[in-house]
């Protein structure tokens, strides 16, 4: 049976529930984290709970616990469920009160949701092979995209028209720019080789997955900039792909029906992605679930 934690009580997740007047069911009043989990170990657990903290205090939200017993929920929430590739989703809300959009004064106590979720590697892997498709969509989220909240409307949308067009995701535009995608940092290889991603900024997440990216794809001495590129760039690039907790590096082949390259993953995208794998997941630093 999939167990939930809520509030200090695992339950059976079909059961796990929070007051209606929460906080994050009226005002998407609260952040969230996603880690990836292969054999049992968390990817990227330090970058996460950084970004988490950030998060929080952009919003003036006090932890809920300290980290380390954090992290124990975690593990026992991964523990219970026996998930050993995977997902591990945490989500802390302001906490419940009378529906008024200002904060509860005095302050509630926060309420905290983990789940985990297993995923099929052998699946994540054959699609990585094959690599996606995406379409472009208008990025009309609102100018806090730093922040992970779970105020994910908009992201839902250009999600659901990705499905609708036979796409896996939707990267989203602004100002003739791609910003990122719905749940996710977009890239290319542009047409000179050079790896591009959108540099930092309230208009983006600040993937742990692309720091890592960065950071593995700079250690390889590739040619990389943190700069912005238009469709038309992208259109054009030898190799696009996806960055996120739950891909991984995963090759973009197709954007709005028009093939990248080949239409086939490329060289970098399939370096990054060996890269990734074995700096989150095999490295000695990951942190162990079990045992
Ligand atoms: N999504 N951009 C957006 C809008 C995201 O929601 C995510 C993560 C990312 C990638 O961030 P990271 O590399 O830290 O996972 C970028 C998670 C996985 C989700 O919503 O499920």
């Amino acid at each position: 049976m999939n167990v939930a934690y809520v509030n200090g009580v695992y339950a059976p997740r079909s059961r796990a529930a929070v007051s209606i007047e929460d906080r994050a069911v009226q005002f998407a009043d609260s952040v969230y984290e996603v880690w990836g989990l292969r054999d049992g170990r968390f990817a990227d657990e330090e970058g996460h709970f950084a970004r988490l903290a950030r998060s929080l205090a952009e919003l003036r939200m006090a932890a809920p616990m300290s980290e380390a017993a954090l992290r124990q929920v975690l593990r026992e929430v991964v523990r219970r469920n026996r998930v050993r590739d995977g997902l591990v989703y945490l989500q802390i809300s302001r906490g419940a009160a009378r529906r008024d959009h200002a904060f509860p004064n005095p302050p509630v106590a926060p309420t905290i949701i983990v789940t985990a979720s297993r995923m099929d590697r052998r699946a994540l892997d054959a699609r990585a092979e094959k690599g996606v498709a995406v379409v472009t969509v208008a990025d009309i989220r609102w100018s806090r995209c730093d922040i992970k909240t779970t105020g994910l409307l908009a992201n839902a949308l250009a999600r659901q028209q990705a499905r609708e067009n036979g796409a896996f995701e939707a990267w989203l535009v602004r100002d003739g720019f791609v910003t990122e995608a719905s749940a996710s940092n977009a890239w290319i290889v542009d047409s000179r080789g050079v790896l591009r991603t959108a540099p930092e900024s309230d208009n983006i997440l600040r993937g742990v997955t692309r720091a890592a990216i960065l950071r593995l794809a700079r250690e390889r001495q590739m040619a990389v900039e943190e700069r912005a590129f238009t469709l038309e760039e992208a259109l054009a690039a030898r190799e696009a792909f996806i960055t996120s907790a739950s891909a991984g590096a995963l090759a973009v082949t197709r954007i709005d029906g028009r093939a990248i390259g080949d239409a086939v993953p490329g060289p970098i995208t399939r370096t990054l992605r060996a890269a990734y794998l074995h700096a989150a997941y095999a490295g000695g630093a990951a942190a162990r679930a079990h045992g």
